[in-house]
C-alpha cells in the first residue's frame, strides 16, 4: 500500500500538517496516486476509493475533514470535493474503456439494449370512449358515471317504460338474488339511459352530460351480440333547446368521428323516453356513400345500402320530465345513446364483437 493511503488513516494533527500548503501537498499526493492507479478489477477499485465504510474518500472525510479545526477545514472541503469528482470520473472512464474492449475483468457493454419492459396500452374500447368524450368535451358536455346495478325504476319506469311495456322484451336482463324482504328488485342496467334520470334528479337545467359505461342484456353471444357491451348516453336539457340544436350537435359529433365528408340522415323511430325519436344514419364512410367498393363490387361494410345505421336519439319526451320534477312547459332537450362496440367495429373494420372481450394480445396489440 502506498504511503499516502496510510496517511488517510491519520488526522492532520497526527500528520503534523497545519498550513494550507501542507494540505495542498497531501491532496496533490493523493491525486497523483489516484492518477497512477491502474484499475484492474472495477469493484476492487470502487471498494478502495469509494466504498461508504472504508473507502479512501470516507477516511479523508472522517480523519482529515471532520477531525480538523474549522480553520483548516475550509482548505480541505473544496479539495476533497475535487478528489471525489476525480474518483467518479475514473470509475466512469473505466466503464467506457471496458466498452471499447480495453482493460480486463467484467465487461460492461453499455451499447446493449437494457431490460425492455413492455408497456401496455388502452383497450380499443377505452380508446374509442376517450375519443368520443374528447369530441363532446369540446362542445361543453361533461362526463358523469352511474351504477351498473340499477332498480327497475331508473332502468325502465322513470324512462317512461312501465311494467308490461313491449319494449321491455328487447331489454331482458340479469336480476340479482335478493333477500325476501328487499324493497325493490335489482338488475344489471340494460342501457346508460337511467343516468338521464339520476342526473336530472340531482341537477337543475342546464344539463349537458355524457355517460360512458357498461351495459348488460340477456343476449346470446354471436358476432354482433354480447351479454355485456358499452354505451355513451348523451343528454342536454335547457330552456331553449330546439330540434336544430339536436341535429347540429349529432352532426358535429359524427363528422368529428368519421371525417368531415360523411353525410348524415335521420329516420323516424321509437323510444319511450324520446318524442320524436330518430334513428341516426351516416353515409357509409368506407365506400363514400356509393354502396360500391373500390373494386366495383358491393361495399362489404354497408352491404350496398350506402348508409349505415349508427344510433338512436330524440327529443326528451315531456313525460320523462314529470319523473324528475322538471317543468315540461319550460324545458326542452335531446338525448342519444351510442353503442360504442358497434362504432369501434365500424371504424376499425372489426367483424366480431367477441374480440373485445377475449383479450387476445394479438388483437389488442394492433391498437397501441
Ligand atoms: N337506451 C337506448 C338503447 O339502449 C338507446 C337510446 C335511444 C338512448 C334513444 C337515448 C335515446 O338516449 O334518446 O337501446
Amino acid at each position: 500500500m502506498s504511503g499516502i493511503l496510510e496517511k488517510t488513516e491519520l488526522t492532520f494533527q497526527q500528520l503534523g500538517a497545519s498550513s494550507e500548503a501542507e494540505v495542498d501537498r497531501l491532496f496533490a499526493e493523493i491525486e497523483e496516486f489516484l492518477e497512477s492507479e491502474q484499475i484492474g478489477d472495477r469493484e476492487t477499485f470502487r471498494v478502495l476509493w469509494a466504498s461508504d465504510k472504508k473507502g479512501v474518500l470516507t477516511k479523508i472525510r472522517n480523519n482529515w475533514l471532520r477531525a480538523a479545526p474549522p480553520s483548516t477545514r475550509r482548505w480541505i472541503g473544496p479539495r476533497l470535493e475535487k478528489l471525489t469528482h476525480s474518483v467518479a470520473f475514473k470509475l466512469k472512464t473505466y466503464v467506457e474503456r471496458q466498452v471499447e474492449g480495453e482493460g480486463s475483468g467484467e465487461r460492461v457493454d453499455l451499447s446493449l439494449p437494457g431490460v425492455i419492459r413492455s408497456v401496455g396500452s388502452h383497450h380499443l374500447i377505452r380508446q374509442v370512449f376517450q375519443e368520443i368524450e374528447g369530441i363532446f368535451f369540446s362542445i361543453g358536455f361533461s362526463v358523469v358515471e352511474g351504477p351498473e346495478i340499477e332498480t327497475p325504476y331508473y332502468n325502465f319506469e322513470a324512462l317512461n317504460i312501465p311494467e308490461f311495456h313491449p319494449v321491455r322484451d328487447d331489454m331482458d336482463t340479469f336480476y340479482l338474488d335478493l333477500p325476501k324482504d328487499a324493497k325493490t328488485p335489482l338488475l344489471l342496467r340494460t342501457h346508460t339511459s337511467p343516468m338521464q334520470i339520476r342526473t336530472m334528479e340531482k341537477q337543475k337545467p342546464p344539463v349537458r352530460v355524457i355517460v360512458p359505461g357498461k351495459v348488460y342484456r340477456r343476449d346470446n353471444p354471436d358476432a354482433t351480440h354480447s351479454f355485456a357491451f358499452h354505451q355513451i348516453e348523451g343528454l342536454a336539457v335547457d330552456t331553449d333547446i330546439t330540434f336544430c340544436d339536436f341535429t347540429g350537435t349529432i352532426e358535429y359529433f359524427v363528422k368529428q368521428f368519421f371525417g368531415p365528408s360523411v353525410k348524415t340522415r335521420f329516420r323516424p323511430s321509437y323510444f319511450p323516453f324520446t318524442e320524436p325519436s330518430v334513428e341516426f344514419d351516416v353515409s357509409c364512410p368506407f365506400c363514400g356513400g356509393t354502396g360500391t367498393s373500390a373494386g366495383g363490387g358491393t361495399c362489404s361494410k354497408c352491404k350496398g345500402a350506402a348508409w349505415i345505421e349508427l344510433f338512436g336519439a330524440g327529443m326528451v319526451d315531456p313525460a320523462v320530465y314529470g319523473f324528475v320534477n322538471y317543468d315540461a312547459k319550460k324545458v326542452s332537450g335531446f338525448a342519444f345513446g351510442i353503442g360504442i362496440d358497434r362504432l369501434a367495429m365500424l371504424k376499425y373494420g372489426i367483424d366480431d364483437i367477441q374480440v373485445f372481450f377475449q383479450n387476445d394480445v394479438r388483437f389488442l396489440r394492433q391498437f397501441p
